[in-house]
């Protein structure tokens, strides 16, 4: 770390002897970077939002597409640490990301609000603008999706030659966290089809009987120390909170530009239910019906 912003760590003792000596009130002067900066590098990030038009609604549009793309870095983060705890035999310690990540989704779906005040017309003042630049090319939303196991190689294309296609197509090649869950049910004894255990992850898991029927063997036990079942209701838990977010863009697009054609050269609504017809841990949901 450059030392110039380096964060200079204090103990409890300093920060009280500072407070004495402040008389209660907040530091005001520094000798160096100002800490706050040197850790959230707040003055970085307030270089960012570089709008392409005069209108004053577009500053909105673009501070939530960067507010989205945080969580999505975040969210990312989160089911990275549920999947590695997953392959870890650890699903005690898988819940407590899986949970934060829930929470993210929640904070990332609120941020829909911020938009609710965009008519077409308010849309249509600053849209030519954007070319053909589309959420659809965010390369980690597709990190998101990729580790909940959703993975149309393809959606990778915008990103060929840059830094972000490479670190794409590794995620592709590890296993999703669906897969490090569906391991983790054969180590724990249920029986499922083995060819399971030994497909090419880079291809989209598709739903299979055998895991919906070891979801409704693990939910027949509903005491605590089953955390499997604890498992699975985090893991429905972040799949329902995405649908959300899918739904909310869904509602938002429809709002501002009806049925017209996507920036990123889609059939815009039409491209977005067929998209979202693809299911999160689709043995979680078509186990209910048997349970
Ligand atoms: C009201 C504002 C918005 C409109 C009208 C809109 C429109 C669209 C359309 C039409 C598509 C389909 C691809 C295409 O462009 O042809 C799309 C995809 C997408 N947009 Fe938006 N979008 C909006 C806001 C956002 C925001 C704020 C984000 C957050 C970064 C975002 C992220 C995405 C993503 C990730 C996809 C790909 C979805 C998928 O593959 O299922 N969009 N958007």
């Amino acid at each position: 770390m450059n030392p110039v912003n380096a964060v200079r760590p204090t103990t409890a003792e300093e920060r009280d002897a500072r407070t004495a000596r402040n008389g209660g009130a907040p530091t005001l002067e520094f000798g160096r970077k100002v800490p706050y900066d040197a850790y959230v590098h707040a003055s970085t990030l307030h270089t960012l939002q570089r709008t392409l038009s005069g209108d004053p609604g577009e500053m909105s549009f673009l501070v939530v597409s960067q507010i989205m793309e945080l969580y999505f870095k975040l969210i990312r983060h989160e089911l990275e640490q549920a999947r590695d705890h997953v392959r870890a035999d650890q699903m005690w310690e898988a819940l407590a990301p899986l949970k934060r990540a829930a929470l993210h989704l929640e904070g990332l779906n609120a941020a829909w609000q911020t938009l609710r005040w965009m008519t077409p017309a308010d849309f249509n003042k600053f849209r030519d603008l954007l070319g053909e630049g589309s959420g659809f090319q965010s390369a980690m939303y597709r990190q998101v999706e990729f580790l909940l196991g959703l993975r149309t190689k393809s959606l990778m294309r915008p990103h060929k030659g840059t830094a972000a296609y490479d670190e794409l197509e590794a995620a592709l090649h590890q296993p999703s966290l669906w897969d490090e869950v569906i391991a983790l049910l054969a180590r724990h004894g249920y029986d499922l089809k083995p060819e399971l255990l030994d497909r090419d992850v880079a291809d989209e898991h598709e739903a299979e009987q055998s895991v919906s029927d070891a979801w409704v063997r693990v939910y027949r036990d509903t005491s605590p120390e089953n955390h499997l079942r604890l498992l699975g209701e985090a893991l429905t838990e972040v799949a329902d909170r995405f649908g959300d977010w899918r739904y909310l863009h869904l509602k938002a697009v429809q709002r501002t530009m009806g049925a017209k054609s996507g920036s990123g050269g889609s059939s815009g609504l039409a491209f977005l239910q067929r998209s979202m017809s693809r299911p999160v841990f689709p043995e979680l949901w078509t186990s209910r019906t048997e349970m």
